[in-house]
Formats: C-alpha cells, structure tokens, sequence
C-alpha cells in the first residue's frame, strides 16, 4: 500500500520520465492540483493545451475536454484520465439536432458551449466558454445567434450583451441547477458579511443575486484578490476547498451542499497513476473529418476570445 505522498511522488516521476502533461480542471481533487502542471478553467486548459511541447497529455477532467485538447494539439497522445468521466450536460445535444435548428433558424450563427461533443462542434460556428463567452459573443460578426446548450450561461451572456439577438436552445448543468433561490436566501442569513461569488451555469434567479459571476479561475482570482474576508461559494463544492487551502486567512462556505459533480470526482490520484505507468486511462482518438471541422469552431474561439 502506498500513502499519497508516495503516489504523488512517483506521478511526477514517471510523469517526467515518460513526457506526459498533466492537465486538471479545477474541480479536480487537491491531491490531483498537487502532480498538475497546469490547473484552470475549460477555457485555459484549452489555450494551455494548444501550447504544451509535451509529446503525451493527461487530462484529468472529463470527456469534453480531452477531446477539445486532442482537437487542438493532433499530433499529441491525448489521455482521458477515467474513461466514465463524462459531461451530462455535453451529451443533451446532438449534430442532427443543431442541423435541424439551423434549418428553422436560417440565416443565425451557431455558438456551442465548449462542453458539448466533438461531432456536435463539427456543425457549429464556435465555441465559448464560461470565461470567455460574452467577449465571444461580443466578437461575432453575426447578429442572429443561437446560444446552445446551457441556456443559464446564455441567458446570464444575453443580459451583458443587450446588442445581438440571442436565442436560448436547450439545457444546462444539471449540478449547477441543483442550486436554487431559496439556498441563497439561507445562506446570507447564516452568513451576512460574506459575498456570493457564483458560476454562470447556475439558474438566473441565483446569479442575479450574486456579487461576482464568472468561470472557476474567475471566482478562485476574485476571493484571493478581494479584501473581504468571507465568501458563499456558488459552484462546484471542490472550490471551496481549494480556495481554503489558498487563503487559510479566510473563510469560505459552500451555497449549497448539492453542488457537486459527480463526474468530476470520478478521478482518482489511482488513475492518474494508473495513466503515466501506461497501464490506464483511454486514449482518445477521432475521426479526420471530426478533427478538422470542429477545430474550425475552437479556432474561432480562441481567436475572438
Ligand atoms: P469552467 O471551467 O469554464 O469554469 O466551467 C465549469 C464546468 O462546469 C466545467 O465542466
Ligand atoms: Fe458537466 Fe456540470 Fe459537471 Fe461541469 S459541473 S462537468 S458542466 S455536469
């Protein structure tokens, strides 16, 4: 039996021997941050993917975002940390669907949330995410656009970007959702000094109330930066533990104790071994037509972001 220390120790090991980076979205565990080379946002994972001279990449994340990073860097071995981890929320829209949509909707652009499937990117203008959406959406030269699927986000875009007519399609996060009024409301109660940081994907009726909204980066720099000293946190439970650890001065509560992605929590500090000793993880491979047409839409991305 190993202790952490010892796991985490031979990660960077081998990680180092074998040419692997380590990539770990936010809401990864503390133990995972600790063996990454790089932690964030959707949006920074992609852009840092894009510029990593590692011949292998770990994402230690979910599905989405192992393809986003094959898509940008093909020449790289791209590894899935667990192959169950998988957005619900990526998977609530189809390309046969977008297709449809377009056809009812002719003449408006497409933007697809970055967590969406690789074969749905393949039929859409471009990508955002939570961070860089309402630059995006700004950006756009079309007026006309459909916003998919996350129609919190969208409708949290479409507030800040009153100029372009937005049309909300069809769903939303179902952890974020979790989150509702009535938390909020106890939570100030229980805690009135503190501020309500909350991510977009969580219903207009909570971001409304909050004193900060942004992506995880986002509400992560805006506690270490603040002068305040407590704050609710509104997204994936993770965060509050992280943001423990960055400011022990601090105090940091959870909006709600439902907030927690349970694909998010799939990886384990095991796999994450299991993946440099080259004994696990899945390695993702998509077709050329796939490769080359959604990378058109996270091109657009990166370049209006
Ligand atoms: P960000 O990484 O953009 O903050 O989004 C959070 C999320 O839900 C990722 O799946
Ligand atoms: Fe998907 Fe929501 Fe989990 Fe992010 S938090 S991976 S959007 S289900």
């Amino acid at each position: 039996m190993y202790t952490t220390k010892e796991m985490q120790d031979r990660i960077l090991q081998l990680k180092k021997e074998n040419d692997v980076c380590i990539l770990a979205h936010a809401y990864q565990s503390h133990d995972i941050w600790e063996v990454a080379d790089y932690v964030g946002d959707s949006y920074g994972l992609s852009v840092q993917a894009s510029k990593s001279d590692c011949k292998n990449v770990l994402m230690c994340g979910v599905r989405f975002m192992a393809e986003t990073v094959k898509i940008l860097s093909p020449e790289k071995r791209v590894l899935l940390s667990n192959s169950e981890a998988d957005c619900p929320m990526a998977n609530q829209m189809d390309a046969d669907m977008i297709l449809q949509l377009k056809e009812q909707n002719p003449g408006y652009a497409v933007a697809a949330y970055v967590n969406t499937t690789s074969e749905l990117k393949t039929v859409c203008d471009v990508c955002v995410t939570s961070s860089s959406a309402v630059k995006i959406i700004k950006n756009m030269d079309a007026q006309d656009i459909l916003f998919i699927p996350d129609c919190n986000l969208g409708e949290w875009v479409a507030r800040q970007v009153p100029e372009k007519n937005i049309k909300l399609v069809h769903g939303g996060c179902p952890t974020h959702v979790r989150v509702s009024e009535r938390d909020v409301n106890k939570a100030k109660a229980l805690h009135p000094n503190a501020l309500l940081l909350v991510h977009p994907e969580c219903l207009p009726e909570v971001s409304q109330k909050a004193d900060y909204v942004g992506s995880t980066t986002g509400i992560m720099d805006y506690a270490k930066n603040s002068d305040q000293k407590e704050f609710i946190i509104g997204t994936e439970n993770s965060i509050v533990q992280h943001l423990q650890f960055m400011c022990p001065d601090k105090r940091f509560y959870p909006l709600s104790k439902d907030c927690v992605c349970h694909n998010m929590k799939m990886t384990t500090l095991g796999d994450v071994l299991n993946c440099v000793e080259g004994i696990g993880g899945e390695e993702i491979t998509l077709s050329d037509e796939v490769m080359t047409k959604a990378r058109a839409c996270l091109d657009t991305m990166i370049k209006l972001g």
